[in-house]
């Protein structure tokens, strides 16, 4: 009598991968938020799923639109995008958009990388809460139609160093600038409309290829501060894609004879 003879056999189930046409419509793209039509690297941030592009690029959507969800209490709506040059309109939502008082009392200034703020933009300048009370406005600045004691003005660039910024600005006035894409006409509450309009930025071209990554089975796994891509296929990490074939399941099948 034989002795009971174990066979391991060991099977893979090798998949081709889906063919572009065939594929499943990928869960990330085409998304809308509203007007907006959301275009790779940016994508809508959905709980349980994971990110279909880089952190700096993620959105947040509802009924008031699209919001940058990198931006600080994410103040920056996007108005619209521009793939082919690689900017977007954003508003910040958190300047005083209605009446335009009180003065801003933060800079906008923070963008996660690799986003960055358009050299298109001029600044706006604001000088707030100035507590010694001013004959007439600083040189250069007006005074908001709804609060005497801020004042306001167009800068270029967005050179703040000390030297820059402390020339015109009396001590007892708080500062802070916003970036504006449409410089004010001086009538009034010109500033207002400017702030309305936003401000534009851009981004450097971002590593890999996310949309080819998820068509080909991973994940899209993004290092945070020097911005690297991996393709996540089941663990096995990817320059930019999976490979040719994706490795379903392996069982090993214990059979007696
Ligand atoms: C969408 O576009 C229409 C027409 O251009 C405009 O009237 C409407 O305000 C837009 N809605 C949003 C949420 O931007
Ligand atoms: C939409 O999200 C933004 C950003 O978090 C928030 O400020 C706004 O209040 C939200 N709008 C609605 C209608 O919930
Ligand atoms: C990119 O193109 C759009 C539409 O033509 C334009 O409004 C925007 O200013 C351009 N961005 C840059 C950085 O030039
Ligand atoms: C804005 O930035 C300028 C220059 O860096 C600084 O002097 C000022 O205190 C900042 N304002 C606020 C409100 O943080
Ligand atoms: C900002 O202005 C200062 C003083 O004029 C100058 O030394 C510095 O190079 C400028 N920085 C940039 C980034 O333009
Ligand atoms: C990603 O790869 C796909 C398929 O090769 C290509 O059609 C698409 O243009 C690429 N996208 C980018 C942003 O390179
Ligand atoms: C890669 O994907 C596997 C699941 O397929 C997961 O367990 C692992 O945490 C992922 N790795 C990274 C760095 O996201």
């Amino acid at each position: 009598m034989p002795p009971l003879v174990l066979l391991l056999l060991a099977s893979s189930f090798l998949l081709p991968p889906p063919a572009a046409s065939a594929a499943e419509p990928s869960s990330c793209w085409p998304k809308a938020c509203g007007n907006l039509s959301i275009t790779y690297p940016f994508w809508v941030d959905e709980p349980g799923r994971p990110p279909c592009g880089p952190p700096a690029f993620k959105l947040k959507c509802n009924s008031s639109g699209a919001f940058l969800s990198s931006s600080i209490y994410q103040a920056y709506r996007v108005e619209s995008i521009f793939p082919k040059n690689r900017s977007l309109h954003v508003v910040d939502i958190n300047l005083p958009l209605a009446i335009g008082c009180p003065a801003p009392t933060f800079n906008v200034s923070f963008i996660a990388r690799p986003l960055f703020f358009s050299k298109a933009n001029r600044e706006l300048l604001f000088l707030g809460k100035c507590t010694e009370s001013q004959p007439e406005p600083p040189a250069g600045f007006h005074s908001l139609p709804c609060d005497s004691s801020s004042f306001v003005r167009l800068a270029d660039g967005r050179n703040f160093s000390s030297s820059h910024v402390q020339g015109g600005i009396p001590p007892s006035c708080f500062f802070a600038f916003a970036p504006v894409l449409v410089p004010p006409r001086w009538n009034g509450d010109g500033y207002l409309a400017s702030l309305r309009k936003g401000f534009l930025l851009e981004w450097t071209e971002v590593p890999g290829n996310c949309s080819e990554c998820i068509a080909s089975g991973g994940e899209c796994v993004y290092g945070d501060a020097v911005l690297t891509f991996a393709c996540n296929c089941s663990g096995s990490m990817r320059n930019e894609k999976c490979g040719e074939f994706r490795i379903l399941k392996t069982r090993c099948h214990f059979v007696s004879i």
